[in-house]
């Protein structure tokens, strides 16, 4: 097949590398390594490409955590543990029983550690003590209240939630945020009496701020100011901010809402659900049958007050909570903040839908360490950008900005910025944004400024167009989404412009397409002169030992330690079945890209969370949804209390056992 003229799929690949060859003025003589099943053992790592300091977790179907030799592994949290002095602790022996149906559960549950925690943040407060925020994104209805899920199949899922309304209220207590205060990061103890102990819910008051507050759109039956809004939920990943608040990043919002088909929404209703849409007839933890305000046929705009990147104040906690509209409305994945050398700050953000887009957001002014109250309004204003990636290996951050771009202009229907920011995955798809394999987390390098966005995976990416999310797309591989499909996702690197975080260029580079290096085709160079890239290859950033590197799919939340090496842990079906987990691989040197395996979670989880503690020695990790795929009647987890207890989602401390040990050595 020659590549001249030819338009599939990846002779636009082949293309793209030539012409990087090009550029390079030819001195790229890369070399291809395509190696086949049966002779990837051949080729063995020299001792120059010395390993991280830890013997490679075995991929695992058991149910329980799984680190290395040497490390050992605490529980900070578990689902219902008190974060009061004068709170019950949830029995999960008693979850089977109905002991959730109990009106005393929910109240409780408020003041307990939250259900499915994922992302966090870890803020540290003098003396060693930390707080540590945690998101919990969403409720498994079938793990929590016996009966749901044959109501479920029998198609009276609804009348389950009529008849039993306090499952809502206990759902609704169970999402959002905690905050938690601990005596240090060496002895873990919770402080129960600490004014900083929070929890953040469905029904917390908090404020919209930004260009969207007060907006037309967002004035409801409860607010007729578009000002104020009750809660958060589907808290997925999040950030610190250098002024130490904490963003929690709200993503598939819409599955909460139900009722669209019996809507009969304004013209400009209509379009801003267009592109992120409340479910059509019941949501999916159908609130609305017992709390009207999720239901969208009744309350047409309070799905306009989810979908943001909230911030608070973990240190105070008489700040009201404010939702940042400039950050733009869409499912937030999480929010990666990183100060650019001029002062202003920036953050990345995904977000997280098959063939949807990657974010930044600059603010206007610069951060001053020296003066805390100058930063508090930071994220209201800056300029919001979406990422246009180019099959030469360049690409621009495009300005979302009302009026300045001409497609963002009153006659294509947007009257302000405050429009922009709500539909702003329409603004993305008018100025030319590139469409993603679900641009999930984000992380930076502390040693090279380069940026690194975990793509989760995307099973539709295939030739032609579709429909997706309210438009019609191309679905074709591109240089940046190089397979069709992509089972396993990627991750890409970027390096900005001057090596400046605000900068408007930038040039990126596959840095790994996951999968089995194994049982698939392990490609050491993204040379495809003599290779197809299939769905089954795999790249690792050019590592060259495949005896050296772990399988894993689903890459979802990021993040670097100190030495710069970057973190990865998985959300998804993993190659060969085997449970999710956490990984890590040097970004530079001689041990660029070679993942190998550091944690195996428990049956039927994600691993998420994933940051590292300000000391270096604590890996902090959520377990979020052990047991998903079965129900609280057929346990397929009881991680981690064992017996018949119900699995409960918990937050964990990964150290070496040795104290005087970093993380990683
Ligand atoms: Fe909530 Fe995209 O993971
Ligand atoms: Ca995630
Ligand atoms: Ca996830």
């Amino acid at each position: 097949m020659g590549f001249a003229d030819d338009t599939t799929p990846i002779s636009l690949w082949h293309r793209r590398l030539s012409r990087r060859r090009l550029l390079a003025g030819g001195s790229e003589l890369a070399i291809l390594s395509a190696l086949t099943p049966g002779c990837t053992s051949v080729v063995q790592r020299p001792a120059s490409a010395a390993r991280l300091g830890f013997e490679t977790v075995s991929p695992s179907r058991e149910d329980t955590v799984i680190v290395p030799e040497g490390y050992r592994t605490d529980i900070l949290l578990r689902w219902g543990d008190p974060l009061f002095p004068d709170t019950p602790a949830l029995d999960p022996a008693a979850v089977a029983g109905g002991g959730l149906l109990e009106p005393a559960a929910a109240r409780d549950q408020e003041r307990q550690f939250g259900y499915n925690c994922d992302g966090l943040g870890v803020l540290e407060i003098g003396g060693g003590e930390l707080l540590v925020c945690v998101n919990h994104e969403y409720p498994n209805p079938e793990l929590l209240f016996p009966g749901y899920r044959a109501a479920q199949q029998a198609g009276a899922a609804a009348d389950f939630i009529r008849s039993h309304p306090q499952c809502v209220a206990f759902m609704q207590a169970a999402v959002g945020v905690s905050i938690a205060h601990f005596q240090s990061a060496t002895d873990w103890a919770l402080k129960t009496d600490s004014p900083f102990n929070r929890r953040i819910t469905a029904n917390t008051p908090m404020e919209l701020s930004g260009p969207a507050r007060g907006h037309e759109l967002l004035k409801t039956a409860q607010d007729d100011t578009g000002t104020r809004v009750n809660g958060t939920f589907y808290n997925c990943a999040a950030g610190v901010t250098p002024w130490g608040t904490y963003l929690t990043a709200e993503e598939a919002a819409e599955d909460f809402f139900g009722n669209r088909r019996a809507a009969r929404f304004t013209p400009d209703e209509e379009r801003t659900h267009n592109r992120f849409r409340p479910r059509g007839r019941e949501s999916r933890f159908r609130w609305e049958f017992v709390d009207p305000r999720f239901d969208v046929a009744l309350h047409p705009r309070e799905p306009f007050k989810f979908g943001w990147i909230v911030e608070m104040d973990p240190r105070d906690p008489s700040k009201p909570i404010k939702k940042r509209t400039a950050l733009g409305r869409f499912k937030h994945e999480g929010a990666t903040t990183v100060v650019a050398p001029d002062g202003r700050v920036v953050v990345y953000m995904g977000d997280d839908e098959a063939f949807e887009y990657l974010y930044k957001f600059v603010t206007r002014d610069a951060f001053d360490p020296e003066r805390p109250e100058a930063n508090a309004d930071l994220l209201d204003s800056g300029t919001l950008h979406v990422a246009r990636f180019n099959e030469d290996g360049s690409g621009e951050w495009v300005p979302l900005v009302w009026r300045e771009h001409p497609a963002l202009t009153p006659e294509n229907g947007f009257t302000s910025q405050g429009d922009v920011v709500l539909r702003c995955r329409e603004a993305a798809n008018r100025v030319g944004a590139t469409p993603m394999d679900r641009p999930e987390d984000v992380a930076v390098s502390p040693r090279t400024h380069k940026v690194y966005l975990a793509c989760t995976r995307n099973p539709d990416r295939e030739s032609g167009e579709v429909e997706s999310a309210g438009r019609t797309v191309s679905v074709g591989v591109d240089a940046p989404n190089p397979r069709a499909p992509n089972p396993w996702g990627h991750i890409v690197e970027f390096s900005e412009g001057g090596a400046d975080a605000a900068a408007t260029g930038f040039r990126w580079e596959i840095f790994l397409l996951a999968g089995d290096p194994a049982g698939g085709r392990f490609l050491t160079t993204l040379d495809a002169r003599a290779v197809a890239l299939d769905s089954q290859s795999t790249y690792f950033a050019g590592y060259a030992y495949p005896d050296d590197v772990s399988a894993l799919a689903a890459p979802d939340n990021l993040t670097f330690d100190d030495a710069g090496n970057l973190w990865i842990t998985t959300d998804g079906e993993q190659p060969g079945g085997n449970n999710d987990g956490c990984y890590v691989c040097p970004t530079a040197g001689a041990g660029r890209g070679a993942v190998r395996q550091f944690m195996s979670g428990p049956v039927g989880c994600e691993v998420t969370g994933c940051e590292v503690t300000p000391d270096g020695r604590n890996l902090l990790l959520s377990i979020q949804h052990p047991g998903e795929g079965g129900t609280v009647e057929a346990p397929v987890s009881n991680w981690p209390d064992g017996g018949t207890a119900a699995p409960r989602p918990s937050l964990l401390a990964v150290r070496p056992q040795d104290v005087r040990r970093k993380l990683i050595d």
